[in-house]
């Protein structure tokens, strides 16, 4: 959604500034801003609506200034136009700000800062922010003191950087439920939403916390709480690699990150897989055996598509472990008062560490006391600071705002996690052997399924000129049905419903006809004869079959079938949604769609 860059040293801010939102570009956006201001005083400010290349056109060659802010937003107060760019500035200009999130009770500071004559110059919640800090500076010399005293008296979320024409030698950061990471450089410090717009100048960061702020100067950081109490903080290195924010020769990032699953997968893995006791090593759950042993359940958090690979998570630790587990959306969990039990293992699911729902969700259980571990993504998120323990996916960055090698990586993380729970449970060592070995042949099977892209292709094209897809799938297809469906509908905008096969006869079936084909996951289980009853039924109603799997059945139950390599039972639906991630990407460049930034959609919602 919105990205924010900060940087202050030595060099000409701008060009930095710039380039740091063009990293940020993939979250989506609609204007662009920069704000500069340097021992000379005086704030300099560029904003636009459109893209960050308009803005970096518009900034003119006497744009200088040592310290700086940019913002890319995505409009949530007031329509995209220059004025509702950030930076905001205070009437007399001397303190600029940017801001991510949503100040709540925004209209009602307006209303009072107004009846007190400040004239506002955009429709923005943000521009509150500015004009709350300049009137706390009247009261206080310090800059920090201006940034307290203005976010007491805001309700919401929000992560910002505020600059201070009369304080060049810093800029003040704070975080409450939207990123903020430092960046720790030579002489030089950044700040930014997200550490895709840091790696190309450091490794060295630092997450905040909620209701934290920081001080940033050239030589160094302080960090402090909203009540003034220092906070000491460790930094952290960063082992995501510049080239994983390009294409790659890749037309587009969701293709190069379909593509990217074997090596992601290969380093889910890396380490883990413990032959000699057939069980997985995973010393970041915090767990030991007699612990592991003593959860009665398991309830897995997330949404969208983490929340799916949760229901996938869900399935492996019941089959290998037999313990009782469950997924749910962590957007709805959070809303219902839910009951938290003390032999209930919770685990959230994140590929971005940040979604606001499932940090909610994550705090509300550790609030009552539950235990929570993750399985993130991204290192140092704000998710997986908060979890007891958790496994991290190591999958590298996700760009695309469709998420495919985290559902993937998340889907072996889970194996690997129901795997271990098994063998501390009543999985035999010859069960462990083989789920060990099934892990192991992940990735190549996965290379295998790649290479049948141009065949798929062919497939997505011509099953993307329908209005709609529905989706089936019986136990083990059923999550990947769903996440099927999840995929097409959002990057190729064609609607697609999952369904549980046997659902179908108690309504939707209704729906099927000629013009709604379906695709139909049926691995080579004990459910196959079922699956393909129901196929029958589809192509006795002129419904068009595109059937994933193992082996090709009777042509008179599919005209189309996309076959797999088979792993263990348990493992196959890992791998039978690589083919679907495949289908979804080609129908959406069929037609013509903005692959990587889906209308609507942000990369990481951290908003509610
Ligand atoms: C789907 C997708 C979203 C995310 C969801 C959770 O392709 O990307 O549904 O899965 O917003 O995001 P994370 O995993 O970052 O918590």
């Amino acid at each position: 959604m919105c990205g924010i860059v900060a940087y202050i040293g030595g060099k000409d801010a701008a060009p930095i500034l710039l380039e740091g939102l063009a990293r940020l570009e993939y979250r989506g956006y609609d204007s662009a801003g920069v704000a500069v201001t340097g021992k000379t005083g005086g704030l300099k400010l560029v904003k636009k609506k459109g893209r960050v290349a308009d803005l970096a056109a518009a900034v003119p060659a006497r744009f200088k200034g040592t310290v700086g802010i940019g913002h890319t937003r995505w409009a949530t107060h007031g329509e995209p136009s220059d004025a509702n760019s950030h930076p905001h500035l205070d009437g007399a200009e001397r303190f600029a700000v940017v801001h991510n999130g949503i100040i709540e009770n925004a209209e009602e500071l307006r209303a009072k800062l107004e009846s007190e004559g400040v004239v506002f110059a955009s429709e923005t919640d943000t521009e509150v922010l500015a004009h709350l800090i300049a009137a706390h500076a009247k009261e206080t010399d310090e800059l920090e003191d201006a940034v307290r005293g203005a976010l007491a008296r805001v309700v919401g979320t929000y992560g910002i950087a505020v600059l201070d024409a009369e304080r060049p030698d810093r800029i003040v950061v704070a975080r409450n439920g939207s990123p903020i990471v430092l960046g720790i450089g030579e002489k030089e410090m950044f700040a930014a939403s997200d550490v895709a717009a840091l790696v190309r100048y450091t490794r060295q960061v630092v997450h905040l916390d909620d209701g934290e702020l920081a001080t940033v100067r050239a030589d160094g950081f302080s960090t402090f709480t909203q009540d003034a109490r220092m906070t000491a903080k460790q930094p952290s290195t960063v082992d995501w690699e510049e080239a994983s924010y390009d294409t790659a020769g890749h037309a587009h990032f969701l293709i190069k990150e379909i593509s990217e699953q074997p090596a992601a997968v290969e380093r889910t893995l890396s380490g883990r897989v413990d032959e000699r006791f057939a069980t997985a090593h995973l010393g970041g759950l915090n767990l030991d055996a007699r612990e592991a042993r003593a959860f009665q359940r398991v309830k897995i958090l997330g949404c969208g598509s983490a929340y799916y690979s949760g229901e996938l998570g869900a399935q492996l630790i019941e089959e290998l472990a037999r313990i009782p587990a469950h997924a749910e959306p962590a957007s709805e969990f959070r809303y219902r008062n839910p009951v938290i039990e003390a032999d209930t293992l919770y685990i959230a699911v994140s590929q971005s560490g940040e979604t606001y729902d499932t940090l909610a969700a994550v705090q509300e259980i550790k609030r009552k006391g539950g235990r929570v571990l993750g399985v993130v993504n991204t290192v140092g998120s704000a998710i997986a600071r908060e979890c007891d323990g958790g496994v991290y996916l190591h999958a590298g960055p996700e760009i695309s705002v469709a998420s495919t090698k985290a559902f993937t990586s998340t889907a072996v993380a889970f194996a690997l996690i129901a795997l271990h729970f098994g063998r501390v449970h009543d999985l035999s060592p010859a069960d462990g052997q083989r789920i060990c070995a099934g892990l192991k042949a992940l990735p190549d099977q996965i290379r295998e399924i790649l290479a049948q892209e141009e065949s798929i292709a062919k497939l997505a094209g011509q099953y993307a000129q329908n209005a709609g897809m529905m989706f089936v799938g019986r136990v083990r297809g059923w999550p990947v049905a769903r996440e099927g469906a999840q995929k097409l509908k959002e990057v190729s905008y064609v609607h697609a419903e999952a369904y549980p096969a046997s659902e179908l006869k108690h309504g939707p079936l209704a729906l099927i006809g000629p013009e709604l084909p379906t695709v139909a996951v049926v691995p080579d289980d004990e459910l196959r004869e079922k699956n393909l009853t129901t196929m029958g039924e589809i192509r006795a109603r002129h419904g068009r079959v595109l059937m994933v799997g193992h082996s090709a059945p009777d042509p008179k139950y599919a005209e189309d079938c996309i076959l797999i390599p088979k792993n263990e039972p348990e493992l196959d639906p890992i791998l039978l949604g690589i083919p679907l991630q495949l289908l979804a990407y080609h129908a959406a460049v069929a037609l013509e769609r903005d692959v990587d930034k889906p209308r609507n959609l942000a990369k990481s919602v951290t908003v509610e």
